[in-house]
């Protein structure tokens, strides 16, 4: 029937208009809030006013006449992109940089296309808002700012919904006109005409609730699947740090023991990061890295406020004290940079004053080292049951992290994982107190001990100590 086809190529039409526009999400919060932790320290808020870098407002169009791609290129490594003469807004970009006193921009290789445009959109209804001062609040949605340009294709959400409507009524017209038809060719054939139906009718006809019921479960099941990639829960994730912190120079060639840094995986739940203090350790005194110089060591002290010179500006002390401003301490660390890199003729001017552009952000703060592996919050797992109980290396479950440049999640971390490995993992029931001492449940195991003694069996697994028991692993 001309109906059926027609509801169909109407379900399919509506779905694809749903995903389309979910896939292209831009969030004009999430952007406020990327550009508050990571452009607002050079850029205004009002994105009118220039500061370190230039007022943002209208930066869509005058990136308008490259390849949309090459603005997002810009966003994530303005370095790259002012290296490779292949860029069509290369002169562009040259010129920027001259008139912003050579000021590099800090790359953010961790931004998203979605990340990108959710900042893109942010920008534009800050810069639409009208806001003298900030803080200003953001136009609540895109809407605003879609109608503003036309040629972009944030507006393409809301021409996906127009769609929708207008099919959702063209489908209602003509289920009516179909069944105005039906009628007349019954009345033809000398039958009994069927009763004509009524609006609401033919809105609740049970093709159409099915229609309906079904792109609920698929948009929930979107909603599902989109939160959990959020969740950034994904085998291989290998995020860029703000330091390009080795763990194959550190562990590996270096032979720092994991747990030097990570101390908290042996006794507490959490495998925890090192904190600067720890870098610090060291750093005071390795000044020079093989690979990147001064570039990121620069960042620890910005992080941890170490003065590198403090033989030449005792006034300031070892670590600055608090009052020394940032530009204070950009002065001292540029002093720094200059001396040490006397010898290397590769680096001049501007490249020290993009190592104090990356560094700058840093100063003070806390290293903002992005979390790689993240469990939902209805599991619970703990290092040192696994590590100082179960003996289980790091390297079981995080691979050889001490070959890794960049740390990668390894493991899936998921639900079968877990039970795979405690299915077949063997208690080490004699390598440690924890299994004998009398304070723990003793009685239980005590069986299974005499068992393992007497030959009676090979060993106990994490399965049967309970391993398996859902109330173990979730809250
Ligand atoms: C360390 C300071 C600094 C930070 C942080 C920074 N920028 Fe910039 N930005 C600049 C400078 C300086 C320029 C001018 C070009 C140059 O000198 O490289 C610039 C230029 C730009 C431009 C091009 C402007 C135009 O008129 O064409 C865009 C877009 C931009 N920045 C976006 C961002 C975004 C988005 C962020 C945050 C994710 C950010 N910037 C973070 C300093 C910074
Ligand atoms: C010198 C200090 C240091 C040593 C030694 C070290 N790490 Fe790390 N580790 C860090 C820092 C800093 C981070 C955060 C930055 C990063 O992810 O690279 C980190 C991150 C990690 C992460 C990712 C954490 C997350 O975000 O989910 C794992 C896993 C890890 N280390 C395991 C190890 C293992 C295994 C070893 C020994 C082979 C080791 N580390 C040795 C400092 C250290
Ligand atoms: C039995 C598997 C397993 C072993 C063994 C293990 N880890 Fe982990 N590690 C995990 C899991 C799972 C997470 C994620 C935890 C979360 O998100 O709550 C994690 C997270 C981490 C983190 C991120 C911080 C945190 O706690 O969330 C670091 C750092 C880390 N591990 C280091 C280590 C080090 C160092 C060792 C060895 C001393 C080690 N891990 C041994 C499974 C393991
Ligand atoms: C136990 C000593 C020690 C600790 C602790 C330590 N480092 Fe290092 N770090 C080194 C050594 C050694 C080098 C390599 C020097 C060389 O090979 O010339 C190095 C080099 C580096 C480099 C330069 C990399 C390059 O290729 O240019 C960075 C960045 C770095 N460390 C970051 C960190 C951070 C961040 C921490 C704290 C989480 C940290 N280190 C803790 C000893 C340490
Ligand atoms: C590489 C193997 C391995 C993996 C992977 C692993 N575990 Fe374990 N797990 C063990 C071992 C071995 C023990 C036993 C430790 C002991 O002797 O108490 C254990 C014990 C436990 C216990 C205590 C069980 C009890 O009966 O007391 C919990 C809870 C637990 N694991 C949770 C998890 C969770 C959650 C995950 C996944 C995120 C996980 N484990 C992944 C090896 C593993
Ligand atoms: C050894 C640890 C462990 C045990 C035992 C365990 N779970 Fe899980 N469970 C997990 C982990 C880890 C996840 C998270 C998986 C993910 O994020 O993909 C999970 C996720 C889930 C989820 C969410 C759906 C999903 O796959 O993400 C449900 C529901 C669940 N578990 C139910 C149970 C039930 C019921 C039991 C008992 C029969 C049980 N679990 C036993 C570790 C465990």
């Amino acid at each position: 029937m001309i109906y059926r086809t027609f509801v169909r190529s109407f379900t399919l039409a509506l779905m694809l208009a749903l995903t389309v526009n979910w896939a292209n999400a831009q969030d004009p919060k999430k952007g406020e809030a990327l550009f508050k932790d990571n452009c607002a320290s050079c850029h205004s808020r009002d994105m009118k006013k220039d500061m370190t870098g230039p007022a943002l407002a209208g930066v869509e169009e005058r990136w308008a006449k490259f390849p949309k791609k090459e603005l997002y290129d810009w966003i994530r490594n303005s370095s790259g992109l002012l290296a490779d003469a292949s860029y069509k807004s290369n002169s562009y970009a040259k010129g920027l940089l001259a008139s912003y006193n050579n000021t590099v921009m800090t790359p953010f290789p961790q931004l998203t296309d979605e990340d990108v445009s959710s900042l893109l959109v942010y920008i534009k209804n800050m810069a639409g808002s009208g806001c003298a001062e900030p803080p200003c609040a953001a136009p609540a949605d895109a809407k605003g700012a879609a109608a503003t340009d036309k040629k972009e294709d944030n507006n393409g959400s809301m021409v996906l919904w127009a769609l929708a409507f207008v099919l959702v009524l063209a489908t209602i017209f003509l289920a009516r006109y179909i069944n105005n038809l039906n009628r007349l060719a019954q009345h033809r054939m000398g039958q009994e005409p069927v009763e004509e139906k009524s609006f609401l009718q033919i809105v609740l006809n049970p093709t159409i609730v099915r229609i309906l019921v079904f792109a609920l479960v698929i948009l929930g099941a979107h909603i599902t699947v989109n939160n959990a990639i959020g969740l950034g829960r994904q085998q291989n994730y290998t995020p860029t740090q703000p330091i390009k912190f080795s763990h194959e120079l550190h562990a590996g060639k270096n032979g720092i023991d994991c747990q030097y840094c990570h101390d908290g995986a042996r006794r507490s739940k959490h495998g925890s990061i090192p904190a600067t203090n720890t870098c610090m350790n060291c750093h005071t005194a390795v000044q020079m890295g093989p690979e990147h110089g001064t570039a990121e060591i620069l960042k620890i002290y910005a992080a941890s406020g170490f003065n590198p010179i403090s033989t030449k500006t005792p006034e300031y002390g070892q670590y600055f004290k608090a009052e020394v401003s940032a530009d204070a301490r950009l002065e001292v660390y540029k002093k720094w940079l200059k001396e040490a890199n006397k010898d290397n003729k590769v680096i001049g001017e501007s490249e020290i004053n993009a190592q104090l552009a990356s560094a700058k952000p840093m100063i003070g703060k806390p290293v903002n080292w992005v979390k790689i592996h993240n469990l939902p919050d209805h599991v619970y797992f703990n290092h040192s049951q696994h590590v100082t109980v179960g003996k289980v290396a790091c390297q079981d479950c995080h691979g050889k992290v001490e070959e890794m440049p960049v740390v990668k999640q390894y493991a899936p971390l998921s639900m079968g994982w877990c039970v795979n490995c405690h299915r077949q993992t063997k208690v080490k029931f004699d390598e440690n107190g924890y299994y004998n001492a009398e304070t723990k449940s003793h009685k239980m195991y005590e069986q299974y001990h005499n068992e393992v003694k007497s030959g009676k069996r090979n060993g106990v697994t994490v399965e049967e100590i309970g391993g398996l028991e859902c109330q173990k692993c979730h809250y």
